[in-house]
């Protein structure tokens, strides 16, 4: 290509600020919220080493090919897989992947906003001082109450979707490049000290052997797809959210530099909260796979019981709202990207109209948890349903359909030319996009078809 694309959108002002920005996107509600309960829910140390595995094998290339695929069309996902078919000669209907990948994102923020609405209440919960000794039992207690009451809960999903629209309408530019540089490290430096704390608990080494110790014989045969949905989930991958954050990374930066950093970011927040939470869980008799809720069961006992415990407490709680936001922005701007391009509306009035269409699709998680509470199918309710369809199929379909398109489909020289990674690390990249991947994600479906 002689002259690389610019995006209409903008771009990031530096390569550091895209990991940053991906980063943010990566780490969320995924790595502190769900990471512990899944881990919880399927048996422990098994479980974690298949997710680590799923990263390194399938989620850090289908990254690279991700990324590769934004920034040489720099459009929204739909438009951007139309036009690098074309350019491959191949069908324009590869522009699927981009609507999925939009689907996706509608469906999973319509859920996530709600739950990082109960992390939203749980700032004011935490500041009150209401868990200043509490055990596990009250913690429980407070939980399970506050998730009875479906207006409490609509109106903080309420608040996070006005709090994401704002941003997206403003640009990612405008605010969330500062808010990201500080909020991340903090996050980071609050987890180091719960792990700390949890250190103190006389048990963390059960919920270190808990967390690392494999014993395959606790694993059940959902957990491998599980594990595989969630690599994609706590990636961002699958979707077109890093294809649009990639879309804006500046011509010259590594994508296989970038891509590491992110995925190690991320896989160390994810493991830092597991061993925040799993002694807390031990020390104090509750139930680690409590599913959902095991997070706001268990680090209010941890904060009740250490000096400063509101303080940190509330401040913990803030930091996950805000890894919460800056993943939560991430999942729309596929979808007003799109109008913006296709529609011909303006930002503002793009945001409008998924803001609205995602809060209202929320409304059925926020019943989910009191109201509807008996409606299920397959044993799921609305949350897990919605949950199990994205990360666990349309993520995955999504991530393969990427690898299949850039391993097989694109002309070599085009993406070897956008990648620029060198010799033997570039060969055993596409190798691995080609074959392993593919092969890896079929399998855990072929065997999760046979399941069902
Ligand atoms: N990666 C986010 C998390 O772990 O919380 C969730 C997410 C964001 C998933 C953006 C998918 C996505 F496109």
């Amino acid at each position: 290509m002689a002259q690389p694309r610019v995006s209409r959108h903008g771009e990031w002002s530096s390569r550091w600020v895209f990991i940053l920005a991906a980063t943010g996107s990566a780490v969320g509600l995924g790595n502190i919220w769900k990471f512990p309960y899944i881990t919880g829910e399927h048996g422990g140390g098994a479980f974690v080493l298949i997710y680590l595995l799923c990263v390194a094998l399938v989620g850090l290339p289908v990254m690279m090919a991700e990324i590769l695929l934004g920034r040489r069309g720099r459009q929204s996902p739909m438009n951007t897989m139309r036009l690098l078919a074309e350019e491959a000669g191949a069908s324009p209907r590869w522009a699927w992947v981009g609507w999925c990948g939009v689907l996706a994102g509608f469906l999973i923020l319509s859920y996530y906003s709600v739950i990082a609405g109960w992390a939203l209440a749980y700032v004011v919960r935490m500041a009150s001082g209401i868990f200043i000794g509490a055990d596990g039992q009250l913690a429980q207690a407070v939980f399970e109450r506050f998730l009875a009451d479906p207006e409490a809960v609509l109106g903080w999903h309420t608040l996070f979707m006005v709090m994401t629209m704002v941003v997206v309408a403003r640009g990612v530019r405008g605010g969330l490049e500062q808010a990201v540089r500080l909020l991340m490290p903090a996050l980071f430096l609050l987890l180091l000290l719960l792990v700390g704390y949890a250190m103190t608990t006389g048990a963390f080494d059960q919920g270190l052997r808990f967390l690392f110790n494999p014993d395959f014989s606790r694993l059940d045969p959902a957990a491998v797809l599980v594990a595989m949905g969630h690599a994609f989930f706590t990636l961002s991958l699958g979707m077109g959210a890093i294809m649009i954050y990639g879309s804006y990374m500046p011509q010259r930066a590594s994508i296989a530099g970038a891509s590491l950093a992110i995925a190690v970011a991320d896989t160390l927040v994810a493991l830092l909260a597991g061993m925040a939470i799993f002694p807390v869980v031990y020390a104090n008799g509750l139930e680690p796979g409590a599913g959902p809720g095991l997070l706001f069961q268990t680090l209010p006992v941890a904060f009740g019981q250490m000096p400063a415990g509101v303080l940190f407490g509330t401040l913990f709680f803030v930091l996950v709202v805000f890894a919460a936001w800056t993943s939560a922005i991430s999942l729309i701007e596929p979808a007003v990207t799109w109008l913006v391009e296709n529609r011909g509306v303006r930002r503002l009035t793009a945001c409008l109209w998924a803001g609205v269409a995602t809060w209202l699709l929320g409304i059925g998680t926020v019943l989910s948890f009191n109201l509807w509470k008996e409606f299920t199918l397959f044993g799921l309710n609305f949350f897990g349903l919605l949950d199990f369809l994205t990360a666990n199929l349309m993520l995955p379909l999504g991530g393969l359909a990427i690898a299949l398109f850039v391993g097989w489909v694109m002309r070599e020289r085009d993406v070897a030319e956008e990648l620029a990674l060198k010799g033997g690390l570039y060969r055993l990249w596409r190798w691995v996009l080609r074959y392993v991947t593919p092969v890896a994600v079929g399998i855990v479906f072929l065997h999760s078809v046979e399941l069902i």
